[in-house]
């Protein structure tokens, strides 16, 4: 189950069709492909991840001119996870939508959008989230350091990140709430 965090209001949202809603008021796509357990292992191979979902992938493919989509494997015993993780846990954004599926372990996105206070997305197996270019945002890892998500990519070679160097993210805690500990 997902969980929106919104610091500021004091409130948290689980109902997914609520989160869906909310996101969609400040410009994000979330939406739940599988709801009841993943249709492939979450262990399965890259190959078999990308078949098992090609139709919902075809069809972000079409909406959004995506023209790759591949597997993003971290868990705790990733070399190097540490820095990789330092560049997108400080407020940024990127030229192209970062689009993630959720296939194994957890994934915090903090969104900071043109208008409204700073929401937290706890994100799980079985969840997408769209964030459009452009968006400011950042990403944490939840206590088991593990994700596994589908990406897609409009430029394969485009996704860096920009810093606003705000320091935003200082200002809310890296804290997942449904996440077993790891
Ligand atoms: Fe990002």
């Amino acid at each position: 189950m997902a969980v929106l965090s919104i610091t500021e209001e004091s409130r948290k949202i689980t109902d997914a069709r609520e989160i869906t809603k909310y996101l969609s008021g400040i410009g994000i796509e979330y939406e739940r492909w599988d709801t009841e357990g993943l249709r492939v292992g979450e262990d399965a191979s890259e190959e078999k991840i990308l078949e098992a979902y090609s139709t919902e992938i075809d069809e972000l493919k079409r909406s959004g001119g995506y023209v790759t989509a591949d597997v993003i494997d971290v868990s705790p015993e990733t070399p190097g996870l540490d820095d990789m993780l330092a560049k997108f846990n400080k407020e940024h954004w990127h030229d192209e939508d970062e689009v993630r599926y959720i296939v194994k372990g957890h994934g915090l996105f903090h969104i900071s959008p043109e208008k409204g206070p700073v929401v937290g997305i706890e994100m799980e197996a079985g969840d997408l989230i769209r964030v459009p270019k452009g968006t400011l945002h950042w990403f944490d890892l939840c206590a088991d350091r593990t994700v596994r998500a589908i990406r897609l990519f409009q430029d394969p070679s485009g996704w860096t990140p920009h810093y606003t160097d705000s320091r935003n993210e200082d200002g809310y805690q890296p804290l997942c709430f449904s996440a077993v500990s790891g």
